[in-house]
């Protein structure tokens, strides 16, 4: 199985990926912005990487097409976001549906868009996360693969929330990873996603935690 991986920064994501012992060929990293960290991050761990710079295009339509080139090039089963910050036109999405995903740092559908752990203590909620899914033409929206909760402490602030966000995320998508190798997710027709010979889990996160009695 091969797979591309596109970013825009630190690539932490990418990283995982890339350190994981998973059955997937990476044949490069693609980043729309050449001072991303990531690229210095791939290039050391042996990894061909390319840079499709935003700037350089008139609109998203010829940025698209310039981007798809470049992955066309590799002719990958999957296409990966990690920290990849440009939406993407309806038709480029359509082109890789079904095998291109994404990792969102909040649990979809709640808190899409930027500035997700912000507004997660802004609102006071209990529980917080991160999913991987498929990309489906509207932003942050499409079939939920996998999801991490973690509890929202009292003493929380952004960068906390964001850390421990952040260390779920790369779990999480090393699994979404390996599930889509292993050939055990299927997309149903009603648009959810099931896992082939996953256990079943019952345990429940509660936040805060209730008094031992
Ligand atoms: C992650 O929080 C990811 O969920 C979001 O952007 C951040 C990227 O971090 N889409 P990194 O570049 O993978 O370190």
């Amino acid at each position: 199985m091969k797979a591309v991986i596109l970013i825009s920064g630190r690539g932490s994501n990418m990283e995982a990926l890339l350190k994981a012992d998973i059955p997937v060929e990476f044949a490069v990293v693609i980043s729309n912005r050449p001072d991303a960290r990531g690229l210095e991050t791939a290039r050391s761990l042996g990894v061909a990487t390319a840079v499709v710079d935003h700037r350089g295009h008139a609109d998203r339509k010829a940025f698209d097409a310039a981007l798809a080139a470049e992955i066309d090039r590799h002719a990958p089963d999957l296409i990966i976001l990690a920290g990849f910050m440009r939406v993407l036109t309806a038709d480029f999405v359509r082109r890789y549906q079904g095998r291109m995903i994404n990792i969102h740092p909040a649990l979809l559908p709640a808190f899409p868009g930027l500035d997700t752990h912000a507004r997660v203590l802004a609102a006071g909620v209990r529980v917080h996360g991160c999913t991987v899914h498929f990309v489906t033409p509207e932003v942050d929206v499409g079939p939920i693969i996998i999801q991490a909760a973690i509890p929202v402490l009292a003493d929380d602030d952004e960068a906390s929330l964001a850390a421990r966000v952040l260390e779920q995320e790369h779990r999480v998508y090393v699994q979404a990873v390996r599930w889509f190798a292993e050939g055990r997710l299927t997309l149903r027709a009603d648009g959810s996603v099931a896992v082939a010979g996953v256990a079943r889990q019952v345990t429940a996160l509660i936040s805060p935690p209730p008094d031992a009695r």
